[in-house]
């Protein structure tokens, strides 16, 4: 129950070292994909919407737990607002297309961020969609959707500040582990590996939190075009690490063959 938060992260890794349990994804470089092409923005997130269909075919397929995805930024409201609503309309078009199929490889669909900006029919579309795969027990999908890590940060202390004025809970009683129950990801271990393709090297307000010890793979390959063959080089890169959590490299050697 005291357990921090690394420690929660070090705990997951044991049943498979080689394989990550929980991989976090910024699909980046959808717009430069359909620019190189002269095509319109829009058709490179809709190809990007075939990579995420690979994507999470590819994690089911290897039986890992949780998948997370950045789709839209808190801060992805500042585009164009011709973009912005082509990518609520594919958003809509891609749950209305998807979610049977998800449903039936026992797939739990999930979507984190604020919901409360989205219109009525895609907060009642995503609703249904939560509530028709909660039961299910296979790969737990999280679609970040108007999601900030910052935003997640705040939300969580405003909730934990109601509890605590409501004394639910004491202010003694907060604790890595406590705050974390708060946070949008609370029912997963923290992402072993975060990918981001399209050549940026940052975070972009993703999960600040539960990126503490994540492992980073950053590609130049724009997201629609991030293949399976692609996927594989990243995990073999996972595999390849040693993971040390502020430990020295001997003791992780220790510990492995204890
Ligand atoms: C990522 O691709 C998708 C979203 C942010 C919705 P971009 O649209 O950011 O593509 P680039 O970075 O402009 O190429
Ligand atoms: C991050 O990509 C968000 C998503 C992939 C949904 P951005 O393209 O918005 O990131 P910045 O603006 O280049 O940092
Ligand atoms: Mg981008």
């Amino acid at each position: 129950m005291n357990m921090s938060a690394s420690n929660k992260q070090e705990k997951g890794m044991h049943n498979s070292a080689a394989l990550p349990q929980h991989i976090a994804v910024v699909m980046d470089g959808n717009g430069r994909w359909a620019r190189k092409r002269g095509l319109p923005r829009i058709a490179g997130h809709k190809k990007g919407v075939d990579m995420v269909r690979t994507m999470i075919a590819s994690c089911s397929e290897k039986k890992i737990p949780y998948l997370t995805l950045f789709a839209f930024s808190s801060e992805n409201w500042r585009r164009p607002e011709k973009e912005v609503k082509l990518l609520m309309e594919l958003f809509v078009q891609a749950i209305d297309s998807e979610i049977k199929k998800l449903h039936k490889n026992n797939i739990r669909f999930q979507v984190i961020g604020d919901k409360i900006r989205f219109g009525d029919k895609l907060i009642n579309q995503i609703e249904q969609a939560e509530a028709l795969t909660k039961n299910n027990d296979g790969m737990l999908l999280n679609i970040a959707a108007n999601y900030g890590g910052r935003w997640d940060l705040v939300q969580a202390a405003k909730s934990l500040a109601e509890d605590v004025v409501s004394n639910k809970v004491s202010a003694e009683k907060i604790n890595e582990d406590l705050f974390s129950s708060y946070l949008c990801l609370s029912d997963c271990p923290e992402p072993d590996l975060f990918i981001r393709t399209g050549g940026e090297h940052r975070i972009s307000n993703f999960l600040l939190w539960q990126l503490a010890y994540t492992e980073f793979y950053f590609t130049d390959t724009l997201w629609p075009g991030f293949s399976t063959e692609e996927f594989e080089v990243a995990l073999l890169s996972f595999a390849q690490r040693q993971r040390r959590f502020g430990k020295t490299e001997e003791q992780v050697e220790a510990a492995r063959h204890a």
